[in-house]
């Protein structure tokens, strides 16, 4: 597939640990400011590409690109300021336990930005209203907060530095259906509020149903390729044999 102007291009990218290749000669990109998700069996190599395109792995061969900038070209203090460029979600939602809600939100303005004290709170509550946390909730620890509740200040803190790509990694792995429904509903609405300024979500998942309802494009990564990448109403299509049992699993 062609896209304009791409969030992220990757080009025969290879990944082997020891003897075991686990990204096989990969290459795909993803468009900016749409919804794409990559699904695969476990073990397919999901984390370890996400782990490339935020710049953890180096590839063995092959090249990433985020932004038009090729990674392998930023040293390692440029890498960790580039990274502010992503938010990331992942399964925990990994909070500070000993810190409020809001404060959670306010850490990395707090690192990497020279705005006031007040400012940064006003950010911080601003997001946390934005995904649905409630004023007297702000002041709450992790543990005074219910799963779901975890869940939208984590996402309200990935999204403290405007990134232009956010990054889900199993992002409803272990929660109830309600949650699911929710967190994937939260997804979307992220991306819609986000569009103007052309944010680029980018989901790994093994659930089926979810990806086909919010993804716009589907990638399918079986053994370290891609196999199979589509807008989503044709992936539902795939004759890919592999594609169509996971989806009827
Ligand atoms: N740091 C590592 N060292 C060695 N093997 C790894 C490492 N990270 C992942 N692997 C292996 O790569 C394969 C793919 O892992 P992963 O990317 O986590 O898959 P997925 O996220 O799709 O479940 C697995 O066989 C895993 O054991
Ligand atoms: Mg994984």
């Amino acid at each position: 597939m062609n896209f304009d102007n791409p969030a992220i291009e990757i080009e025969n990218l290879t990944k082997e640990f020891g003897k075991h290749t686990v990204l096989n000669n990969l290459s795909f990109s993803i468009p900016r400011n749409k919804i794409t998700t990559i699904l695969g069996f476990s073990g397919a190599g999901k984390s370890t590409l996400l782990k490339h395109i935020l710049g953890l792995h180096q590839p063995t061969s092959g090249t990433v690109s985020v932004l038009g900038n090729n990674l392998k070209d930023l040293d390692p203090m440029k890498l960790r300021e580039f990274r502010q460029n992503f938010g990331m979600l992942f399964q925990y939602a990994a909070l500070f336990d000993s810190m409020t809600a809001v404060e959670n939100v306010a850490f990395p303005m707090r690192e990497f930005t020279t705005f006031s004290n007040e400012e940064i709170i006003k950010k911080a509550e601003d997001l946390l209203l934005s995904v649905g946390i409630k004023e007297v909730s702000f002041a709450r620890l992790p543990s005074e907060l219910s799963g779901g509740m975890r869940k939208r200040v984590g996402l309200a803190r990935g999204l403290a530095l405007n990134p232009h790509i956010m990054l889900y990694d199993e992002p409803t792995t272990g929660l109830d259906p309600i949650t699911t429904q929710m967190v994937n509903d939260l997804i979307v609405d992220t991306a819609a509020k986000n569009s103007d300024r052309g944010m680029t979500s980018i989901i790994i998942s093994h659930d089926v149903k979810a990806t086909l309802r919010i993804s716009d494009f589907v990638a399918f990564l079986d053994r370290g390729n891609i196999v199979e990448y589509l807008p989503v109403e044709e992936f539902k299509k795939s004759s890919n044999p592999l594609v169509q049992e996971f989806i009827n699993l």
